[in-house]
C-alpha cells in the first residue's frame, strides 16, 4: 500500500504509523509527508526519518484552489493508494475529494457522529459524555462525517479535563489509525452506503 500522509502539526499519528510500518505491523510505504505548516514539527520528523518531505506553506498561494493544485501535483507524482490526513488543519475542497474518492482518510478525536469540529475533547467534557474516544473514517465533503472504519471507545473520568482526556484518546488513535490502515490494506472490504463492510 502507498500512502501519502498530509499533516499541519506535531506528528504523532504519523509517528505511530510510521512505527507501525517498522515493525513490520502494516504492510505499506510512505511515498511521501505534506504539510501546509513548514515549522510543523511533524515534517521535520519526517525529514530525520529520510522520507519524501513537502512543505507547502498555504500562506504563500492566492487561493486554496492553488494550494491544492500544488498539493495535488505532489499526489499524482508520487500515486498513493490512500491519503491519511494526520492533523491536517485545511478543509479540503469537493474537487479535491473527487479526485481521490474513498481513498481519503482522517482520525478524528471523538465518537463520531458525536462532537464533529474543532475541540472535540473539550465539547465531550462539556456535553458530559462517560465514553468518548476517536473515529477513523473516509473523508467525503462534509466535515468529520465519511463512512466511519474504525472506532475505539475511551471513558470519560470524573477528574478528567479537556487535555487529560484528549492525551487518553490520543494513545487509542494511535492505535486505531495502524488498525484501519491494516484493514484497508487488506483489501477485503466494500463501502455500502455509510457502512463499511469488512470480510
Ligand atoms: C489528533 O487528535 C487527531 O485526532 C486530530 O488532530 C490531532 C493530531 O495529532 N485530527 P497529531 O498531530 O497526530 O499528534
Amino acid at each position: 500500500m502507498r500512502l501519502a500522509i498530509l499533516l499541519s502539526g506535531r506528528g504523532s499519528n504519523f509517528a505511530a504509523i510510521h512505527g507501525a510500518i517498522v515493525r513490520g505491523d502494516l504492510d505499506a510505504e510512505i511515498v511521501c509527508v505534506i504539510s501546509n505548516r513548514p515549522d510543523a514539527p511533524g515534517i521535520a520528523h519526517a525529514r530525520t526519518l529520510g522520507l519524501p518531505a513537502h512543505a507547502v506553506d498555504h500562506r504563500a498561494f492566492d487561493s486554496r484552489a492553488a494550494h491544492e493544485a500544488a498539493v495535488l501535483a505532489i499526489l499524482e507524482k508520487e500515486k498513493p493508494d490512500f491519503i491519511a490526513l494526520a492533523g491536517y488543519m485545511r478543509l479540503l475542497s469537493p474537487a479535491f475529494i473527487a479526485a481521490y474518492p474513498m481513498r481519503i482518510i482522517n482520525i478524528h478525536p471523538s465518537l463520531l457522529p458525536a462532537f464533529p469540529g474543532v475541540d472535540a475533547q473539550g465539547q465531550a467534557i462539556v456535553y458530559g459524555v462517560k465514553l468518548s474516544g476517536c473515529t477513523v473514517h473516509f473523508v467525503d465533503e462534509n466535515l468529520d462525517a465519511g463512512p466511519i472504519i474504525v472506532q475505539r471507545a475511551v471513558e470519560v473520568r470524573a477528574d478528567d479535563d479537556a487535555s487529560t482526556l484528549a492525551a487518553r484518546i490520543l494513545e487509542e488513535e494511535h492505535a486505531a489509525y495502524v488498525e484501519a490502515l491494516v484493514k484497508l490494506a487488506s483489501g477485503d472490504y466494500c463501502v455500502d452506503g455509510r457502512r463499511v463492510v469488512f470480510n
